[in-house]
């Protein structure tokens, strides 16, 4: 037996940054950056640390779902820059949550990560390793963009989200791809000292082929969804939800068009948190769990795409 998500749980930092507030000191404009992408403002650290959104998100899931942490066994915390290289950040959530469960796990696998996290998830139930888990996705964008750099800066924002697993057969399914290239989209690490390395003199910001990562999202995002609901022998009518990775609303529209679904089957809060990387998936679930629009039995699509280049997608019912 898979598991079925019994709550959710979202955080993001009190910091607002409009994109006029962007305009007074980088070259660009509202009208630019909401044309183009769709985001109107994201959130940004100031004091907090990517373990404080963990944490408020995974509270904000147990109290939803109506577990207590001391319920859980195992914790999988997807992120691409924590607060510490080492120790992992599920273990540092793990005592901030007061759990008792010692099966924790850290996973960078940048805008899907997520999806790619459910999957493991769905392993350890499958193998009879846990009743109840938790997935939580954080992030600091802010940490890794050049703020001189408005071709990427922009898009950016940090938040968490986070889900409670419980033993049930909600999981249907989940397919991915990975390229394996890195060129179109990377965070380099940094040189270190090491007397034996020529450095390579790279900062440690991210950079993006924003066009070819473009056309990638577009192609795969249908591939992907067409390739699952075939799978499982579902239309594209059938889900209730289309919720995709926050990057931009033309690569979104773009699959909705192509699907033929209304607007609010595919819901977006890119316009208010930007693209959160792996915290986009969950903070939209959990943002369309507290307005009472999942009802039990929908069908829903969760889909990602991101540095890798990868791609993940799966089928929830909820
Ligand atoms: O989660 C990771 C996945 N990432 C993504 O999904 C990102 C996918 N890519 C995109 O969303 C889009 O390619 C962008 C939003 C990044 C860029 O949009 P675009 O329509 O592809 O613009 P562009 O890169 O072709 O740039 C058009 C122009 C350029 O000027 P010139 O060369 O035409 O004079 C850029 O220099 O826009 C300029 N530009 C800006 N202008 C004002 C680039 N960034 C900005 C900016 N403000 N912030």
């Amino acid at each position: 037996m898979s598991f079925h998500i019994i709550g959710t749980g979202s955080c993001h930092p009190e910091k607002r940054i409009t994109n006029d507030q962007l305009a007074e000191f980088l070259d660009t404009s509202d009208e630019w950056i909401s044309t183009r992408t769709g985001i109107k403002e994201r959130r940004v650290l100031t004091n907090e640390k990517v373990l404080d959104l963990a944490y408020e998100a995974s509270l904000a899931a147990l109290e939803n779902a109506g577990v207590g942490a001391e319920e859980l066994d195992f914790i999988i915390f997807t992120t691409m820059l924590g607060d510490f290289i080492t120790p992992s950040m599920s273990c540092l959530l793990s005592k901030r949550l007061g759990t008792v469960c010692t099966r924790v796990l850290d996973m960078n696998m940048a805008c899907p990560g997520f999806i790619y996290a459910l999957d493991v998830a769905d392993s350890m139930f499958k193998a009879g390793k846990a009743e109840k888990g938790l997935v939580v996705s954080a992030e600091a964008m802010s940490r890794i963009v050049d703020w001189t750099d408005r071709s990427t800066c922009v898009l950016f924002g940090d938040g968490a989200g986070a889900a409670v697993l419980a033993k049930g057969d909600g999981f249907k399914d989940a397919i991915f791809t990975v390229d394996g290239g890195y060129e179109n989209l990377y965070v380099p690490i940094w040189d270190g000292n090491s007397p034996y390395a020529a450095p390579a003199g790279q900062k440690a910001f991210l950079k993006m082929n924003g066009q070819e990562v473009y056309i990638f999202a577009v192609s795969s995002i249908m591939q992907q969804i067409t390739a699952i609901l075939e799978k499982n022998g579902m239309t594209a009518d059938e889900p209730s939800f289309y919720i995709l990775h926050q990057a931009n609303i033309r690569i979104i529209e773009s699959a909705r068009k192509k699907l033929n679904q209304p607007v609010d089957k595919f819901p977006v809060n890119l316009d208010r948190y930007g693209n959160t990387s792996s915290a986009t998936v969950p903070m939209l679930l959990d943002e369309l769990n507290r307005q009472g629009r999942l009802k039990k039995g929908d069908k829903l699509v969760l889909c990602g795409f991101g540095a890798g280049l990868i791609t993940g997608t799966c089928i929830l019912e909820w």
